[in-house]
């Protein structure tokens, strides 16, 4: 059941995803060799809680933390630790929910701790312009499958593997509502996109093989190989007049340059 949102609890969504936008890029300033990944987590709950929302990962189906946080080969739902410290030339996927007001937040953003190798900084800038090429998609008469072939046709051009396992989904009063929204697929399949429509894109992208394995702990996924992956995600409305993205990354990128 696909759910069409009115103007208002589009601001509401909207609201939600720029406060996750702004924890994203309180998060990132603390990005720096040595930090650990529960340390991140707890800036990002402290922050969440001063802004009147609540963590919306905490507690779903069990989920310990308040982000995801995903290093190197981890692609998506690494649990935060005292036990990992970021190190220079690593990335870190932090995915970040939130809820207030009735609706929920859900966007993610990769981050570089310090300088990275030139090929891993490539996959981080392929990842996020596979998530724009496929965002541009979402509009009102296209289908999923349109999102779905463009991030995917644009991150295997570069050789990538495209996780296959997991997928975006559809945002509102809750964090996962239909529709699925995969990484793959052929154009003018799928769903049919339609005014009010809110979408999560997240594409999961693998350096190496697009092959996945599920950690022990019940939450993280790794790639196979072992090769990193970068994961982004936006929550998008979808307009007749074209995508209107909810997520805001000039607030994490400006945060960044400081
Ligand atoms: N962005 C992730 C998703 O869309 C967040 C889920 S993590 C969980 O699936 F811990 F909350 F499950
Ligand atoms: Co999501």
């Amino acid at each position: 059941m696909i759910y069409l949102k009115t103007d208002e609890e589009i601001e509401l969504l909207r609201e939600n995803n720029i406060l996750v936008s702004k924890t994203l890029a309180e998060v990132g300033r603390h990005i720096r060799p040595g930090v650990t990944t529960k340390e991140l987590d707890r800036i990002a709950e402290e922050f969440i809680r001063a802004h009147g929302a609540v963590p919306a990962f905490l507690g779903y189906e069990g989920y310990p933390a308040s982000l995801c946080i995903s290093v190197n080969e981890q692609v998506v739902h690494g649990i935060p630790s005292s036990k990992c410290v970021l190190k220079e030339g690593d990335i870190v996927s932090v995915d970040c929910g939130t809820f207030m007001k009735g609706f929920v937040g859900d966007s993610a953003y990769t981050f570089a701790v310090g300088e990275v190798a030139e090929e891993v900084r490539q996959l981080m800038e392929v990842t996020k312009e596979a998530l724009y090429k496929g965002t541009a998609q979402a509009k009102a008469g296209n289908r999923v499958g349109d999102i779905s072939a463009a991030v995917q046709a644009y991150a295997e051009s570069f050789g990538y593997g495209v996780v296959r396992e997991l997928e975006g989904h559809g945002l509102g009063r809750k964090m996962h509502e239909d529709p699925g929204v995969p990484n793959y697929g052929a154009r003018g399949r799928g769903p049919l996109l339609k005014e009010g429509m809110v979408i999560c894109i997240e594409p999961m992208i693998n350096m190496g093989t697009k092959a996945v394995v599920f950690e022990q702990d019940g939450w993280t996924v790794r790639t196979r190989d072992r090769k990193p992956a970068a994961h982004y995600e936006f929550a998008v409305a979808v307009r007749k007049s074209g995508p209107d993205v909810l997520t805001d990354y000039s607030i994490i990128e400006e945060a960044l340059k400081n």
